[in-house]
């Protein structure tokens, strides 16, 4: 091959974020490994081949150190560059490889198990682009103390102690020691600190309870409609999932209960019902109680929002009823926090905690060490109770003028669902709309709107109960009164249209 040939086969992209080095490096290798560049061959000085294609000497160089360091080439500046010789037999059979695979679907060459991972629903990613109304689950970042946080996270950096090597796969013991005060004072669960274990937000603990407890095909019962990362975490985890109806109180129990005698765990939402809003009654609580004792129901109990409960003050958690260590309690920080934080807990009984410990450890080792000392901290320190409080104050603040303003301008369209409290309300078509023609419309206008379908689609066969009801869930807490105000005004907007 003549040096101008060599040289031509080479494509550079200047818009790449890939040095120039790294790209001139990888053709290089590509042509070596496809044959094009024989054994022997000697390649153009280094200025001949800057000035056909337009790139700085030392780029050239960079990429030669490179392919010599790992073997494709030999040599040295001034004596001459040449693709090593003893590469024959990798270039012969990268040569038969390339030309003999036939190419096979990806999909082809990832496993069962993990086909289970992807989303039949779509796309994952719970937030895209950039944060406007009514985006759920949000809560205001402004109101967060981001300076006090930085300057507990800066102690940390500064004086480490011997804190940030390999720490314990269940969690900083501080921190499980704060929130284990702060669950029994604020949820009146009972557990010991070591039966807390911190986990990377509270999609990890969903995901490791649906793997450590559920061999493939086992009927894994929830709510319906239901949160999205749960159905995710047991549809990855190949459970039959079988969904049941809410009321204004919550799961119906009796209907699982009879329906799916032989579940292995049902995921319930009892103080916040994502995504109605309603609370579970105490007699359904009792009753559900009662069906895990009786036929060896795991309950967990995904506590995601009770923190925002506004005027009465909220009913215990379930698992502050439990005698029979049957409740698995789920909390998280993305709330009261925020989501990037990435933490969560699992309040285990006794007997689960150590092989949930040794799972933990095999996925990630440990949580971020980090966050967690930051935390600690931060609730030692007073600045956890008194950031809920305020936000508590304000987002109750937020709820009563979205009600406010929806009644007022979408009296005829939409009705309000439960409004005990949490970052989100559930608002009811009065009408017949298209959910999702009312969503694209929103976006048009710059809304993001999600409809009630959206947690009614769960994955796998099911023996669907109920249609769910039209409706969008509306979140509120990141928004200022005023941008509740002109948003709701752009949905009146809207809705009129849509008649
Ligand atoms: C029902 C439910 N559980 C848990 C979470 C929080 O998940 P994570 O802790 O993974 O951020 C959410 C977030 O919206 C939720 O709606």
């Amino acid at each position: 091959m003549h040096i101008s040939q060599m040289i031509a086969g080479i494509t550079l992209d200047r818009q790449n974020s890939l040095p120039l080095y790294r790209q001139l490096y990888a053709e290089i290798r590509k042509a070596i490994l496809a044959g094009r560049m024989l054994p022997g061959m000697q390649l153009p000085p280094s200025r001949e081949f800057c000035q056909s294609l337009n790139i700085s000497r030392q780029t050239v160089l960079n990429a030669y150190d490179q392919l010599l360091a790992e073997g494709y080439l030999r040599g040295s500046v001034g004596q001459g560059t040449f693709v090593n010789e003893e590469l024959p037999a990798l270039a012969d059979r990268s040569k038969a490889m390339v030309s003999s695979a036939s190419p096979k679907p990806v999909m082809d060459r990832i496993s069962k198990r993990g086909q289970q991972h992807i989303d039949p629903r779509g796309s994952t990613r719970f937030h895209q682009g950039n944060a406007r109304a009514f985006r759920v689950s949000m809560p205001d970042l402004d109101l967060f103390p981001f300076d006090i946080w930085a300057r507990l996270e800066a102690r940390h950096c500064r004086h480490p102690k011997g804190q940030l090597g390999y720490g314990d796969p269940a969690g900083h013991l501080v921190l499980r020691e704060l929130l284990a005060v702060y669950l029994k004072a604020a949820r009146g669960v009972n557990c010991a600190p070591e039966q807390i274990l911190i986990t990377s937000g509270s999609q990890q603990a969903l995901y490791l309870l649906s793997t450590m407890l559920l061999d493939p095909g086992d009927k894994a019962v929830v709510e319906y409609p239901c949160y999205r990362g749960t159905t995710a975490a047991l549809h990855a985890a190949q459970a039959d999932i079988c969904a049941v109806p809410v009321d204004d109180e919550g799961m119906d129990v009796i209907y699982a209960a009879a329906h799916y005698p032989d579940a292995k765990i049902a995921v319930v939402t009892p103080s916040h019902q994502m995504p109605l809003g309603m609370t579970m009654s105490l007699q359904r609580r009792m009753a559900l109680l009662e069906w895990a004792k009786s036929n060896a129901v795991w309950i967990v109990e995904d506590d995601y929002d009770s923190e925002y409960r506004f005027g009465s003050s909220p009913l215990a958690s379930l698992q502050s009823l439990d005698t029979q260590q049957s409740v698995i309690y789920v909390g998280t920080l993305s709330k009261v926090l925020f989501p990037g934080l990435r933490l969560g807990y699992l309040v285990l009984p006794e007997k689960l905690l150590e092989p949930m410990v040794q799972a933990k450890a095999v996925i990630d080792k440990h949580t971020s060490i980090m966050p967690q000392l930051t935390l600690a901290d931060f609730i030692a320190e007073g600045h956890f109770g008194r950031h809920i409080k305020r936000t508590r104050k304000v987002y109750a603040e937020r709820q009563a003028s979205l009600v406010t303003c929806l009644e007022k301008e979408l009296e005829d369209e939409l009705v309000c669902g439960a409004q005990d409290g949490g970052l989100d309300l559930a608002v009811y078509f009065k009408q017949t709309y298209d959910e999702e023609r009312i969503i694209e419309a929103g976006q048009k206008i710059g809304l993001e709107l999600r409809g009630l379908g959206h947690y009614a689609d769960v994955p796998g066969k099911l023996s669907r109960p109920a249609v769910s009801p039209g409706g969008l869930l509306l979140g509120f807490a990141s928004l200022t009164c005023a941008e509740i105000e002109r948003s709701v005004s752009k949905l009146a907007t809207l809705f009129k249209a849509a008649r």
